[in-house]
């Protein structure tokens, strides 16, 4: 039975309509314009936020959840989707169930940061457990290349909408559970105001060392640099999410040490890995460099995808132990993590000398809006192609197809 028809239809469809206009890192994300100016009326604050998130919660669930019905059914009956889908479903029902409530009372709005933080620690496994069903999927059936891209296109839209409720329930439930944050008292939910790139470099450059360290009893040196075109003696800030950006640069230098380590096996030192940060007037750059021996163009749309890894399935308990390689998720999610405000990662590989992975972010915080799956026609017609003929040659080795090529030159 599809999902859909699960939880009733009616109610999903009703919820399943477009969300609001995408929230930007100028305006807070917690949907309320007077937390900067007004710190006063924290309480008119928590209201206006409980009215937009108890609304605009559901229609993003109920979206996505609308677009897990396009997956393959043989995907759809792995026990690990029906355990995702049973997650979505229940957190629907418990943040709907607040519409009808009286925002003027405060033990509402008490219950409904509960609520968000439970829905929270509910959806934690959602990326291990997805990850499952897709392995389960997998080695169980033969996977044609046009499912395959559906696969990877409800993914990349699946796990953007994940990041996008979770950065809204965090918000929540950061700003209004009554406490500063004493570490860093300037940020706004999980929001720096004045995010130092070149200090969370640093410090996701430690973790991955720490972690390399312990498997490779070694780890290659980092070199950073940076340009402000702005103020050229000054630091680089930018308002940003810093878990967003750790989440990716961790990631990057997981990857890079690993591939450092593991080509430079018999020599007595490890080239170092390289990192330059520019700021300029639209974009801000992050370029991690490393000698790690690259990857050949061919594979390098491959590494972005969830169905094909060259590491072998992992079982979760397994992938947690794997320090420096796991699902083959790493580079995937942070591509998304660094498109949800309008940037990008990109890789660029020299074969059998080194890799070199871009973090794009925009420079203005007005340009940092996020990107958002919307559920419409256009989208199901991604999920209704079929295999069609390749309007490119394809090489081939077949002597009688040779034909096609005697014409160059
Ligand atoms: N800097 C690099 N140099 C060489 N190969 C790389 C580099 N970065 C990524 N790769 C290749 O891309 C693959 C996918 O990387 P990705 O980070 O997505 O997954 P992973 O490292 O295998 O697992 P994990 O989910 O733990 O990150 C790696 O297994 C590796 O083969
Ligand atoms: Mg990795």
């Amino acid at each position: 039975m599809k999902f859909a028809q699960l939880l009733s239809s009616s109610i999903l469809a009703s919820w399943a309509v477009p969300p609001s206009p995408p929230l930007s890192l100028s305006q807070p994300v917690h949907a309320c314009k007077h937390h900067y100016v007004d710190a006063g009326s924290a309480n008119a604050c928590e209201k206006t936020s409980f009215t937009f998130l108890r609304q605009e919660l559901p229609v993003r669930l109920a979206n996505i959840m609308k677009e897990i019905d396009f997956l393959p059914d043989k995907l759809l009956g792995t026990p690990s989707l029906q355990l995702l889908h049973s997650w979505y479903a229940q957190s629907l029902m418990e943040i709907v169930d607040f519409l009808e409530k009286d925002p003027e009372d405060k033990n509402v709005l008490r219950k409904f940061t509960e609520t968000l933080i439970n829905v929270r620690n509910r959806h934690n496994n959602v990326v291990p457990t997805m990850a499952q069903g897709v392995i389960e999927y997998k080695e169980a059936f033969d996977v044609d290349p046009v499912t395959n891209q559906n696969v990877q296109y409800f993914l990349d839209r699946f796990y953007t909408s994940r990041i996008s409720t979770r950065m809204l329930m965090n918000q929540h439930s950061l700003i209004f559970d009554g406490s500063t944050n004493p570490a860093h008292p300037k940020h706004i939910g999980s929001i720096d105001p004045s995010c130092d790139v070149v200090e969370v470099i640093k410090d996701a450059y430690e973790s991955a060392k720490m972690l390399c360290d312990q498997y490779y009893l070694t780890s290659p040196e980092v070199e950073i640099q940076q340009v402000n075109s702005k103020e050229p003696s000054q630091p680089i800030h930018i308002v940003y999410v810093p878990s967003h950006l750790y989440h990716i640069l961790f990631e990057l230098f997981k990857n890079a040490m690993r591939a450092t380590v593991e080509t430079h096996e018999s020599s007595l030192t490890l080239p170092p890995i390289k990192v330059r940060v520019s700021l300029g007037s639209e974009d801000l750059t992050i370029k991690m460099s490393d000698r790690g021996g690259g990857v050949p163009l061919r594979k390098i749309e491959q590494l972005f995808s969830y169905m094909y890894t060259t590491a072998p399935s992992p079982v979760i308990e397994n992938a947690r132990n794997a320090p420096l390689a796991g699902f083959g998720y790493g580079l995937p999610i942070s591509r998304l993590y660094a498109r949800y405000f309008q940037g990008d990662l990109q890789l660029y590989s020299m074969e059998s000398y080194g890799t070199s992975a871009v973090i794009y972010m925009k420079a203005l915080s007005s340009e940092s809006v996020e990107r958002l799956p919307v559920f419409n026609k256009s989208a199901l017609r991604h999920y209704q192609t079929s295999i069609e003929a390749d309007d490119w040659s394809i090489p081939s080795r077949d002597p009688k197809k040779l034909g096609k090529y005697e014409f160059s030159v």
